[in-house]
């Protein structure tokens, strides 16, 4: 049994998020989290919204609502979202909690004492109506580059062009509309990450066994142009982390707070001080899954994110723990992925494009999305979401394969013997062969897990249920029991107890279907089949056990189009 401390990069609070966001961390993480609690490794799984920033400023302003406000209750429903899709979450912190603010604080203060902080002095846009300097993206005015008259200080969202706020022409607030607007100097903080780039090379280049798509972006930032820049890791914004050393207050930091992708991966920290508050535990029980020199040198870390999140996680974050010169643990694997389109173009939460996840959870429920988007994740390259292509994926594997396999075993079982386990003897050569498939698919199986190969782990599962059912379709008990009833009831025997074996495997991918199943054979043994013999032999003649409610429905026609419809134009 090892100890594995499991994050998936923590969600912007600023809205609902989308299946895209949802394939690209959180959901591939508790794939992984429920795989390795079913294997008996003890896990910490912890997520959290990621609540300061520009974003949440803005987006509070537009719900008319106090920005603490919005991020509480936005809280509340990310968190009500995330148990609607069964993500199995130790603890979903946030990153405003108390434990960040400190711990963020902590962190600042340790990089300055050992020189990994630069003050600059910068010239900076400040505003006299609002009383404030304005954060490049407050700053509106016309882009030089195509005339549009909305664009942002920090880039042109009609041409996409990168901009400084003093390229704009009639530049304006953002927050008052006001154009008295002067340049003035103020300082910020830098990161010296530049400093350790020999160290974080080294590091990277340690990690061997990472995933490509995550060692060729780290390598890309700390080699290309000028390598590895320094980083600014402070704002002047009003909600946000204030700038602390320690507990000390920052001399020329007044009014200032860490920038947001600063404080949000320390929250990967402090959100365990958050669950161990939570649950009555001590300081103690937190440290031992963060700090080396208090348990947690035999913990295996593993984070799961989007690929644009790669470069802080690979070098921002590592950065930070580096630079503290304290035993805080550093990632062990990261995995990352692609993205996810949808039908044609991108999921966009600016543009409300694509399905949003309390949208997905109206029409159908958690199972079916979670085994699409996993038998689907774009990790290899960008996939695609389409109607079409949900319809035939949950339609031929869960409705066809697995669902049809559980709905005529069950009811041939009691329409034959009646609702318990048939007895029939010893198993026949077909019986031993199918098991010996069973046992080689469930290794494949457990070798893509272990390795978070996620849509080779699905197909390796899929090629179960198929075992499964073609065992079923050769055997077929409803021939034999004509001539034959006890080799009918073996072989029956043999397919309830597989259900069960498919309800235990198949729980990392569709939680639900598999506590019905356990349900509907009336046991709670969930125990790894490690031996698919003894597995197959674990409800034993004269069990009891229900015809389940149908498993899966098949998406209809009439339904994907219906969809296709509702979902093709913008959420408002
Ligand atoms: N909020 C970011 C995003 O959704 C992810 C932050 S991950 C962390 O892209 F490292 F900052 F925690
Ligand atoms: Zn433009």
């Amino acid at each position: 049994m090892s100890r594995i401390l499991i994050t998936s990069a923590i969600p912007y609070i600023n809205g609902i998020k989308h299946l895209g966001n949802l394939i690209g961390s959180q959901l591939p993480a508790d794939l992984y989290a429920r795989y390795m609690r079913a294997r008996g490794n003890e896990v910490l799984f912890l997520c959290a919204t990621d609540e300061h920033g520009t974003p949440a400023e803005l987006a509070a302003a537009k719900a008319g609502m106090p920005v603490a406000e919005y991020c509480t209750q936005m809280h509340r429903t990310q968190s009500k979202l995330a148990a609607g899709f069964r993500l199995s979450f130790d603890h979903f912190g946030r990153s405003s909690s108390p434990q960040n603010h400190r711990l963020t604080q902590y962190f600042a203060g340790k990089l300055a004492e050992n020189g990994f902080i630069e003050e600059v002095s910068e010239k900076q846009v400040y505003s006299n109506a609002d009383g404030r300097f304005l954060p490049d993206r407050y700053i509106e005015g016309t882009c030089p580059n195509c005339g549009y008259d909305k664009a942002r200080g920090d880039q042109c969202e009609n041409c996409t062009k990168q901009l400084d706020p003093t390229d704009l022409i009639d530049p304006r607030s953002a927050i008052s509309g006001s154009t008295e607007l002067e340049v003035r100097e103020t300082k910020h903080l830098y990161l010296r990450q530049s400093a350790m780039k020999d160290d974080l090379d080294a590091w990277i280049d340690s990690k061997t066994d990472w995933p490509v798509l995550t060692t060729s972006i780290a390598k890309k930032w700390l080699h290309d142009g000028d390598g590895l820049k320094d980083r600014g890791i402070t704002r002047d914004l009003n909600w946000g982390i204030p700038v602390k050393k320690g507990d000390e207050d920052w001399p020329g930091m007044e009014g200032k707070v860490f920038y947001v992708w600063f404080d949000a991966p320390i929250e990967y920290i402090a959100c365990a001080a958050e669950w161990a508050e939570a649950q009555g535990k001590e300081e103690s029980d937190w440290w031992r899954w963060w700090r080396t020199d208090a348990g947690a040198e035999d913990v295996r870390y593993v984070q799961f994110m989007g690929k644009d999140n790669v470069p802080f996680h690979t070098l921002s974050f590592p950065a930070t723990i580096m630079g503290s010169q304290e035993p805080w643990k550093l990632v062990d694997y990261i995995k990352s992925f692609n993205y996810l389109n949808y039908d044609g173009g991108q999921f966009s939460t600016s543009q409300g494009r694509g399905v949003f996840m309390d949208q997905a959870l109206e029409i159908m429920p958690a199972d079916y999305w979670r085994w699409w988007l996993l038998s689907n994740a774009p990790e290899t390259s960008d996939s695609e979401f389409t109607w079409e292509k949900f319809q035939a994926g949950v339609n031929k594997d869960l409705a066809d394969v697995l669902g049809n396999f559980v709905s005529r075993v069950t009811k041939f079982c009691r329409s034959k013997f009646g609702e318990e386990v048939p007895e029939g003897g010893a198993w026949g050569a077909h019986e031993k062969q199918v098991i010996f498939d069973l046992q080689n698919g469930l290794e494949a199986y457990q070798t893509h897990m272990d390795n978070i190969d996620v849509r080779k782990a699905a197909a390796a599962l899929r090629e179960m249920w198929v075992d499964g059912n073609a065992y079923l379709q050769e055997a077929a008990p409803w021939s034999t029991i004509k001539t034959d009833p006890q080799q009918a009831a073996m072989q029956i025997r043999l397919a309830l107890n597989l259900i069960r074996v498919y309800a235990v495997i198949s729980a990392p991918f569709i939680p639900d279907a598999s506590v019905k199943l356990l349900e509907a054979m009336r046991t709670d043994a969930t125990d790894w089949p490690d031996d698919m013999q003894t597995a197959l032999e674990a409800l034993e003649p004269g069990h009891g056990f229900v015809v389940p409610e149908t498993l899966f429905a098949k998406v209809l026609d009439e339904q994907r189009e219906e969809w296709a419809e509702k979902f093709s134009g913008i959420r408002t």
